[in-house]
């Protein structure tokens, strides 16, 4: 009789254990970041925001009854690189979801390999139109630069009062590409001028040709937009020039180096960015103080907050989903409505973008400061 049992039994036990480890699998997700190279600042602070929501969703029983494990690679900031990080971990360590990119060429890289492996890749902050229409996998969690362009040329006209403007633009970055056009599109719109436009590349160290040229055209303003390491040299550059109008960018400024490349050249300059550390709401406090307390002090900044909040909603919608099925994530993502995230609630439309505001930021006394925020 209890022999009958045990070959009985043992089988079924077998595979129910069997079951209960496929059950209790890791989710895994693939995150690639510039974590070194040119653009560090971006893929350290997105990272850092990624992993505190992976370790607070993990803390409380991740979802579906599994833990998620972020597998993380480094791009180096170099072109190229994002293609093949991203063919690995889709071909080798099967992640479910990609995380990534910051910078918009690099999410244009490794897009149509998400979209060709039906994995839904979420990017965090890349701004450029063109990053969500690779394909029906694709979306991000930020606002988009039509929006940024509108309303920095609406900063620069009204609130600065400029009228001629020297635009300075990055030819090898399609971000800045993107930014430089709706800016343009907009301030000729509302009455402004765009007196003179110069270009350089990434990389580049010396623009003192450029802002030569700037600066006998007897614009009252230049729109740099750029990433920070290109702006805060342009900004150092142009006031030894003594050109001391004002100077302003988006989002691509946002680096604790903008300062510390720029120093004193970056005071009285704005750019426009995601979300503010220093905006008084419990969910940004909330996050600002867990962020501090697991990295050492340090004060998250716009590429944090949408790194940790690309996560959550890649959780989210795991948990309405139900399953990790490439398909049916893919609808429950596109699906998201009013998630309230650290920058603001998270929809997401037919574009698969999301709409959110933006804020200005200034530099004072050598540190960023809050002016204002502009709402879509
Ligand atoms: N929006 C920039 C891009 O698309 C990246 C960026 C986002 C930089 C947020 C800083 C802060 O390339």
């Amino acid at each position: 009789m209890i022999k009958a049992l045990r070959f009985t039994l043992l089988p079924v036990l077998a595979a129910a254990l069997a079951a209960a480890a496929v059950a209790q699998d890791p989710i895994k997700v693939g995150e690639f970041a510039s974590l070194t190279g040119k653009e560090a600042a971006f893929g350290q602070s997105s990272h850092k925001g990624t992993l505190l929501a992976i370790e607070e969703l993990n803390a409380t029983g991740g979802v579906l009854g599994r833990q998620f494990e972020l597998i993380t690679e480094d791009n180096q900031s170099k072109q190229g690189e994002s293609a093949t990080i991203v063919k690995k971990l889709i071909s080798r360590d099967q992640v479910i979801a990609l995380l990534g990119e910051v910078a918009s060429g690099r999410s244009l890289e490794a897009a149509p390999i998400a979209q060709n492996y039906k994995i839904p890749m979420i990017s965090p902050s890349s701004t450029n139109p063109k990053v969500t229409e690779m394909g029906s996998y694709i979306f991000r969690v930020c606002f988009i630069d039509p929006f940024q362009g509108t309303a920095m040329a609406k900063f620069g006209k009204d609130t600065l009062h400029l009228k001629k403007i020297a635009l300075l633009t990055s030819v090898s970055s399609p971000y800045s590409v993107g930014l430089a056009k709706y800016f343009k599109e907009t301030f000729a719109k509302i009455g402004g001028e765009i007196t003179i436009e110069q270009k350089y590349s990434e990389g580049d160290k010396d623009f003192k040709a450029q802002l030569t040229a700037i600066k006998a055209a007897n614009v009252d303003g230049i729109f740099v937009p750029g990433y920070y390491t290109e702006a805060a040299l342009i900004s150092k550059q142009a006031r030894e020039l003594e050109m001391d109008y004002p100077i302003f960018g988006g989002d691509g400024w946002e680096a604790p180096q903008l300062i510390e490349i720029g120093g004193k050249a970056m005071e009285g300059t704005y750019y426009s960015t995601h979300y503010s550390p220093e905006n008084t709401s419990p969910g940004v406090q909330s996050f600002v103080k867990k962020f501090r307390a697991r990295f050492a002090g340090e004060i998250p900044d716009a590429m944090a907050a949408l790194g940790y909040d690309s996560a959550m909603v890649l959780a989210d919608a795991i948990k309405r989903a139900g399953t990790t099925d490439h398909s049916k994530l893919r609808a429950a993502i596109a699906a998201t409505k009013n998630f309230n995230g650290v920058t603001g609630k998270t929809t997401i439309d037919s574009n698969r973008n999301a709409t959110k505001a933006a804020v200005v930021i200034t530099v004072k006394d050598g540190a960023f400061k809050f002016v204002q925020a502009i709402n879509p």
